[in-house]
């Protein structure tokens, strides 16, 4: 039986921390591990882990609260980000997908995550949307002003904001941010 755990970032233990840092390492090759010292990278955010019968982690994720400017107007969005299965092809991702998905839903927000072309089907299969080559639109504005583009596509649930309408409406629209990798 797998349950579903959802919890911020401040309250994950020290063995759920070590799991999630050995998947990171390992799949996204991540630089930064997530301990006592660099808890401002995900101590407010709000994660999703799905556990089996014996406890054991086998999927988890997160989103993140970032603001996103269209023209100087803010968007205050839930980035999609750190989506993992421990052992891949066995469900846990959807199961992970779907507890997201329902939070994504009843807070009315807009969600938004970044994926190679080559893992939309996975998402489109969990019940969430792709914007093929959407993320050529975001730019990530550094602390020294620098504007940093990137490529691949744009996983997202359409909230109440009306912002995924408007990127759809204008296919050169420049959606700025500051929040390197989410
Ligand atoms: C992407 C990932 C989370 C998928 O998790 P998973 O547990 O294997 O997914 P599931 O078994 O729940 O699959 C759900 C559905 O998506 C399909 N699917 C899974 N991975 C897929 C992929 N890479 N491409 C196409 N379809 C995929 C499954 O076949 C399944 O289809 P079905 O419902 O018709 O049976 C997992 O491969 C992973 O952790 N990858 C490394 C990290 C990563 O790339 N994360 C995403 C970053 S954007």
């Amino acid at each position: 039986m797998l349950h579903s755990i959802i919890k911020k970032g401040s309250e994950l233990s020290p063995e759920e921390l070590e799991v999630m840092n050995r998947e990171r390492k390992k799949v996204f090759d991540s630089q930064i591990e997530w301990n006592e010292i660099t808890k401002e990278h995900f101590f407010n955010d709000l994660f999703f882990v799905i556990k089996n019968s014996e406890n054991t982690i086998v999927s988890f994720g997160r989103l993140i609260d970032i603001t996103v400017f269209v023209e100087q107007t803010p968007y205050m969005i839930l980035g999609i980000g750190s989506i993992v299965s421990v052992t891949w092809k066995k469900g846990y991702g959807k199961e992970l997908m779907s507890s997201m998905k329902k939070y994504i839903l009843e807070k009315g927000k807009t969600a938004v995550g970044f994926c190679g072309e080559q893992k939309s089907e996975f998402y489109r299969k969990c019940g969430f949307e792709i914007i093929s080559q959407g993320v050529k639109n975001f730019v990530y504005v550094d602390k020294k002003g620098k504007r940093n583009f990137d490529e691949g596509d744009v996983v997202y649930l359409s909230g109440k904001d009306g912002l995924v309408e408007k990127i759809l409406n204008n296919p050169h629209i420049v959606i700025e941010h500051e929040v390197p990798h989410w």
